[in-house]
């Protein structure tokens, strides 16, 4: 069984402040470093890591083909990565003192596709492999039509969210990965009670409800940040914590998390495993600056997934 990642590759600027820039001002930073990054890549590397088999598909510029090479590098089956004569994607990230990010994306590359190039991209998948796909790149719609023909199983992780994502056939995914702020828009874009859903994703069970009955074949994973990670599963609730880190850059931990997570699910372990060791993973990449650099190897998460379950604190 493989994983086709049609997914982003981005160029990623990462500014060290000490705090955001604010409207109207012009903030000097502490330093500056250009990794390879975007949701689809990250994702790609996590899976890698992780030891699971990865083809990407994707585009990028030809003069940034050192992120293709990276991915290389890092054990991804690149064939399915294009050199195109467009600018890359790219993010404009700002880590503060704090380790949290504000983020402003270019599409470029990533919004170049139509149908034939998705067909052609996923022409070698089979039934039963894996699409997975985040919301950086367009033409989703051609992504998840195609997927569906060939019998694939979907995994989408709908971030950034935007309107179109409730437009997409969610109801085809057979794994949803949302953050709380992606959970409340989802569920509130398909919900019509009178009595509005809080904002609170973790202990609304009202919105739990709503989005399993939404969609009802897939696993929907909500991610907490420090806070953990739930999962809901044919009408089950489960949830986890995550272990407690020392916080030098958010970028890129999401990510972790769902590559980690469909990892899991290829070496056929249980959603309440797999949740676990997603969570896991995810509070290791907050560890290490960078997006792509911070997604920790296989062996570091059993590590800490042992250490965890006998209850010493991460990383001793
Ligand atoms: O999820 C982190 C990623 O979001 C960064 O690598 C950046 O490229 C943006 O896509």
């Amino acid at each position: 069984m493989a994983v086709y990642n049609f997914g982003s590759i981005n160029i990623d600027y990462v500014y060290r402040v000490e705090r955001f820039v604010q409207p109207g001002e012009t903030l000097s930073s502490v330093s500056l470093d250009t990794v390879l990054g975007g949701k689809g890549a990250n994702q790609s590397v996590a899976l890698a890591r992780s030891g699971a088999p990865v083809a990407h598909l994707g585009r990028v510029s030809e003069g940034d083909a050192w992120a293709k090479q990276s991915m290389l590098d890092f054990g991804v089956d690149v064939d399915g990565i294009e050199l195109i004569d467009a600018p890359s994607g790219h993010a404009i990230i700002q880590v503060d003192a704090n380790g949290e990010n504000a983020i402003v994306l270019h599409g470029g590359a990533n919004q170049s596709f139509d149908q034939e190039a998705v067909q052609g991209l996923l022409f070698n998948a089979n039934a039963g492999d894996w699409l997975l796909i985040q919301n950086e790149c367009n033409a989703l719609q051609h992504a998840f039509d195609i997927a569906h023909q060939k019998q694939m199983k979907i995994a989408f992780n709908p971030a950034p969210m935007n309107r179109s994502v409730a437009e997409l056939p969610l109801h085809l995914c057979d794994l949803l990965i949302l953050n709380e702020v992606e959970a409340v828009q989802l569920a509130n874009a398909t919900y019509t009670d009178a009595s509005p859903l809080s904002e609170n994703a973790q202990n609304d069970v009202a919105l739990h409800a709503h989005l399993q009955t939404q969609y009802p074949d897939s696993a929907i994973v909500l991610t907490l940040g420090s806070k953990g990670a739930i999962l809901l599963h044919q009408g089950q609730t489960h949830r986890v914590g995550a272990p407690s880190v020392e916080v030098v850059d958010s970028t890129g931990a999401g990510d972790t998390f769902v590559g980690y997570y469909l990892s899991g699910l290829i070496d056929n372990l249980a959603h309440e495993t797999c949740l676990q060791r997603a969570c896991v993973a995810g509070a290791l990449a907050v560890t290490v600056a960078g997006a792509t650099p911070g997604i920790p190897v296989c062996s570091a998460v059993d590590e800490a997934v042992d250490a965890m379950l006998k209850g010493k604190p991460s990383g001793s």
